[in-house]
Order: structure tokens, then C-alpha cells, then sequence
């Protein structure tokens, strides 16, 4: 059997860390994308060198041609600006919608079959538009975003009781924004709900922290923002659509009536197999929940109209 193709759409920082946990794991060939010359291609070389000292035989290429990407079975996309301290992932609509709407041409030419994952911010606009340029079914089009912001909420969660983070289970769903929702009461430590464990004044004071996490990363990194964990949380959807998991994972996915709402991308617990988003998980949320997530829901359809007025569509 051909190995499998990777198309990386991007080759910034989260583009370089994905190439090299896509050849650690031995996921396929991957082909890293960037319009910057010499970008992909010396990262690309780079990691072929760590080829022989870790024992992957995957190859990997540079390039700066859309031709290169013909026939991948996944595009992960994280072309475009990333924010820089004092900066919301909103003020990023008006550059990115620009790059995303050509990067979305480029994939329904050339990879035409792919399942393609988002990363690029304000991450539930990009992938609106990837989603509407495309055309593809809303199987193949989905964004990361909840999987990083579970993962922010786990790791607080296991350094607060000093324990395995593969103890702590939670999810944060919603808008990829600060007005995130961490969903408390699926947060459970060993089986064991975190509000017996943790105090409701702490535990507000942790999930305020994962709301912030990302722009926490951007204020210490200060020339960019965080790129391992987006980079793991993309690849863990790979794998789980690679090897038909079936694994139960929060992305943004379009909604088609489910939590009784319709058209807009927003992430929800899914289901990720060999046929993509396979299933959108409807769960009923407790009040306070809901109201958290409708607000981050309208705070979604503004940034889309922000980037439909700026891209010249009613
Ligand atoms: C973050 C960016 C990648 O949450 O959206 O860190």
C-alpha cells in the first residue's frame, strides 16, 4: 500500500512542528507548503536530515508550487498571519480571509479528494470560507480548535491536582475566541467529576485561564503565537481520520440544525473516521452552558460578516 500523502499549507511554525510529528509517527510522505521562498524547502531539507537519527523513511519536500499537493489525502491549513501580543484573533479577518479564500482554490484544483483541517485564525471564519471555496461536503472540511483548548483545560487541571494528564478528561467548546466554553461538567479526573475535587471560585479562575491561554502564549512569545500544542491537536485528527478511530474529538464542524443551529462552523464534539466528520454529537448543555455558548456563537456570526463584508459577499 502507497503511503499516505500529507499536504501542509503553511510552513511556519505550526507547519515545521506538524512535518516532524508526521514523520516521528511515520504518517506518510509529507509535502510542506509555503509561498515564501526557500521557507519550505529549507525546512523540509532540515527535517530529512533527522531522517537517519530517528528512523523515518518518510520523505519530505519543500515547495512553493500548489502542484506539489496534487493527490494528498489531507491538507492541514495554517497559512496566514498569526497574531502578535495586543492583538485578538479577530484582527486577523481581513489579511487571512484573503490568503484562505486563494489556499481553498488551490486545494479544490489540486486536492480535490482531501480531508481538509483548518487551524488559520479567527479560526471559525477560516474555516467557513475553506468550507465555502471548496465546496466539499462539510465531512471533509473541518477546524482545530477544540481539541488545543481541551487540552489547555486538562493540562491546568492535572498541574492544579498533581495528576496524569491522561486522568483528566474535559471539554471546551464554542467559538475559538476568548469567549470560549470550557464545559465543566464534562471535566472529570479518574472518572470522578472536577467539582469534587476542586472549588468552584478556583476552578473559575482556571477556566478563565484557559480562555486567555493562547493570547498567554502570545504575550511571553511575543513574536507569534503558540505552535507544538496547535500543531499536536491537528495531527491527533489526522490520525483519528488515517486509522478510522471513530475517536469522539471537539472541532469546529458546520452545524445543520444541531444545537439548534444552522450554517455556522462552531466546535462541538464530533465523531473522526475514515469518512471525516462522520457524525456531529448534539448534546444537551445545562443553562448556564448554553448561554455561554450562544453568546460565543454570536460573537462567530459577527467576525463571519466582518470577513463576507470584506470579501464583497452579502
Ligand atoms: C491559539 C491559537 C493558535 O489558541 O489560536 O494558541
Amino acid at each position: 500500500m502507497a503511503r499516505k500523502k500529507i499536504a501542509l499549507i503553511g510552513a511556519g511554525n505550526i507547519g515545521g512542528s506538524m512535518a516532524h510529528l508526521c514523520l516521528l509517527k511515520g504518517l506518510g510522505d509529507v509535502v510542506l507548503f509555503d509561498v515564501i521562498e526557500g521557507l519550505p524547502q529549507g525546512k523540509a531539507l532540515d527535517l530529512s536530515h533527522a531522517g537517519p537519527v530517528e528512523g523515518f523513511d518518510g520523505n519530505v519536500i519543500g515547495t512553493n508550487k500548489y502542484e506539489d499537493i496534487e493527490g494528498a489525502d489531507v491538507c492541514i491549513v495554517t497559512a496566514g498571519i498569526a497574531r502578535k501580543p495586543g492583538m485578538s484573533r479577530d484582527d486577523l479577518v481581513g489579511t487571512n480571509a484573503k490568503i484562505i479564500s486563494s489556499v481553498a482554490e488551490n486545494i479544490k484544483k489540486h486536492a480535490p479528494n482531501s480531508f481538509v483541517i483548518v487551524v488559520t485564525n479567527p479560526l471559525d471564519a477560516m474555516v467557513t470560507l475553506t468550507h465555502r471555496v471548496t465546496g466539499f461536503s462539510r465531512n471533509r472540511v473541518v477546524g482545530q480548535s477544540g481539541i488545543l483548548d481541551s487540552s489547555r483545560y486538562r493540562s491546568f487541571i492535572a498541574k492544579e491536582l498533581n495528576v496524569s494528564v491522561n486522568s483528566v478528561a474535559a471539554m471546551v467548546l464554542g467559538g475559538h475566541g476568548d469567549d470560549m466554553v470550557p464545559v465543566r461538567s464534562t471535566c472529570l479526573v479518574g472518572g470522578v467529576p472536577v467539582e469534587k475535587l476542586i472549588s468552584p471560585q478556583r476552578l473559575a479562575e482556571i477556566e478563565k485561564r484557559v480562555r486567555n491561554a493562547g493570547g498567554e502564549v502570545v504575550a511571553l512569545l511575543k513574536t507569534g503565537s503558540a505552535y507544538f500544542s496547535p500543531a499536536s491537536a491537528a495531527i491527533r485528527m489526522t490520525e483519528a481520520y488515517f486509522f478510522d478511530k471513530k475517536e469522539i474529538l471537539p472541532c469546529a464542524a458546520l452545524l445543520e440544525g444541531e444545537y439548534g443551529v444552522n450554517g455556522y462552523y462552531f466546535c462541538v464534539p464530533v465523531i473522526i473516521g475514515a469518512g471525516g466528520v462522520e457524525k456531529v454529537i448534539d448534546i444537551n448543555l445545562n443553562a448556564a452552558d448554553k448561554k455561554a455558548f450562544d453568546e460565543s456563537l454570536n460573537h462567530v456570526k459577527d467576525i463571519v460578516q466582518a470577513m463576507n463584508r470584506i470579501l464583497g459577499v452579502s
